[in-house]
């Protein structure tokens, strides 16, 4: 029997591998001490836990462990990236360049330095939701300290060209950042190849934790320097201040070597499932569309328009899965998501979105439940609809004039 709800949401958070919470435990009750503890042995052994996490770490991105920095999530390490090197370097010059997509941890730390008189460039991107580096090219000037691109959106799950990026930044002599929160563990990332020069990732994407993750900074051509941005015992090479989450970077720690160890299995078996329910729903559903890159994508991620439904009434009738819509409530409003309509995406077509977001934990049981029931509702909504109608009768919408148009 299938469990209800049926968790299909992997984009906004996933379920703590149980062998992730295994580990944690004994740094919970025996193995309590404070890292940065010289004195005794339960500094010791708390120092030696984080040691070997801060590896496994570094191992899923090819980077050496004494560049990860803890954080409590990629919200700050993103925050520190952007206005860590904006601080740092500002006597090189002011200007940033990031993309229309990117997520608000990024976004509006940026409108944040603009408040501070620093310049951001926010590219546009193609209806697939990627930037190129032709445009990043032309965006750089002589005063751009730094360029912001995600390796993979949260919402419509394309993947960006990060190498092609880093590359370009290399020969520019500009620093990158990368917010990979969504693709570490789902695609291979390496930051030499890649020519990152700064990474966000945090552990509850991979199976981890709440409340931890990390920033890659780059150590050696060029060493990066930050701005700290929270000041108190020097921790973190002085870059980030505050006791160290021992249960909670352990969790990172083994999420990360799980993820690693199984990604090209797991890769194969999301993207499969994701394939089944994307397939499954938009083969038996007329005017439904993809929204995202068609292959250039998260394996686990699908995000789907439906014509001729409205998005709160599908949202209640599929209420047995639980999903993200394609709209955002703002204090009074529903907002269509400005990531869908960066795409071009019209608001009609991005309320009736939903982003499905397959994972670890997901069966082949939960994806046929899930097409069953999204085929239904919608079927059984545009039934009620009088433009479904219309179209179904053969008459093309545009050449109606709307009475009050
Ligand atoms: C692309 C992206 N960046 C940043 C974040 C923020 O991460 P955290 O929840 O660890 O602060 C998220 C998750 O919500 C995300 O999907």
């Amino acid at each position: 029997m299938t469990k209800m709800p049926v968790y299909m949401d992997n984009n906004a958070t996933t379920r703590t591998d149980p062998r992730v919470v295994e580990a944690m435990l004994p740094y919970f009750t025996e193995k309590y001490g404070n890292a940065a503890s010289r004195n005794h042995p339960f500094g010791w052994e708390a120092e030696e836990a984080v040691e070997t996490a801060r590896g496994q770490i570094a191992s899923i991105i090819g980077a050496s462990a004494k560049e990860v920095i803890f954080t409590s999530g990629a919200t700050e390490s993103n925050n520190l990236a952007i206005k860590g090197v904006a601080a740092m370097y500002k006597k090189k010059g002011n200007h940033v360049i990031t993309q229309a997509t990117e997520h608000k941890a990024t976004l509006d730390t940026c409108k944040r330095l603009e408040r501070d008189g620093f310049r951001v460039t926010y590219l546009p991107v193609d209806k697939y939701g990627q930037v190129h580096a032709e445009q990043i090219r032309e965006a750089i000037t002589d005063k751009t300290v730094l360029v912001s691109i995600m390796a993979a959106n949260n919402e419509i799950g394309s993947l960006q060209p990060i190498r092609a990026i880093g590359r370009l930044c290399k020969e520019k002599g500009v620093l990158f950042h990368t917010d990979a929160v969504q693709a570490v563990g789902k695609i291979p990332l390496d930051v030499e190849d890649m020519g990152i020069d700064l990474l966000s990732l945090t552990a509850h994407k991979i199976y981890g934790p709440k409340g931890i993750g990390a920033l890659y900074v780059r150590k050696k051509d060029p060493r990066v320097r930050l701005e700290p941005q929270i000041d108190g015992g020097g921790h973190e090479r002085g870059m980030r201040s505050g006791t160290l989450p021992v249960p909670l970077i352990v969790g990172l720690g083994v999420a990360c070597a799980i993820a690693k160890a199984e990604m090209p299995e797991e890769t194969q078996r999301t993207f499969a499932l994701r394939e089944r329910l994307r397939a499954g729903i938009m083969d038996k559903l007329p005017e439904s569309y993809l929204n995202g890159h068609p292959t250039e994508r998260l394996p686990g991620n699908a995000n789907i328009s439906f014509a001729y439904v409205e998005g709160e009434g599908l949202m209640m009738g599929i209420k047995d899965v639980a999903v993200s819509s394609g709209s955002a409530c703002t204090s009074a409003s529903l907002e269509p998501s400005y990531v869908l309509r960066a795409l071009g995406v019209g608001d009609e077509l991005a309320h009736s979105s939903i982003r499905f977001g397959l994972g670890r934990f997901n069966t082949e049981a939960e994806v046929d439940f899930v097409v069953d029931l999204v085929v239904r509702e919608v079927n059984r909504l545009r039934a009620m609809s009088p433009l479904y109608e219309m179209v179904q009768a053969g008459i093309d919408l545009k050449t109606i004039e709307w009475a009050g148009h």
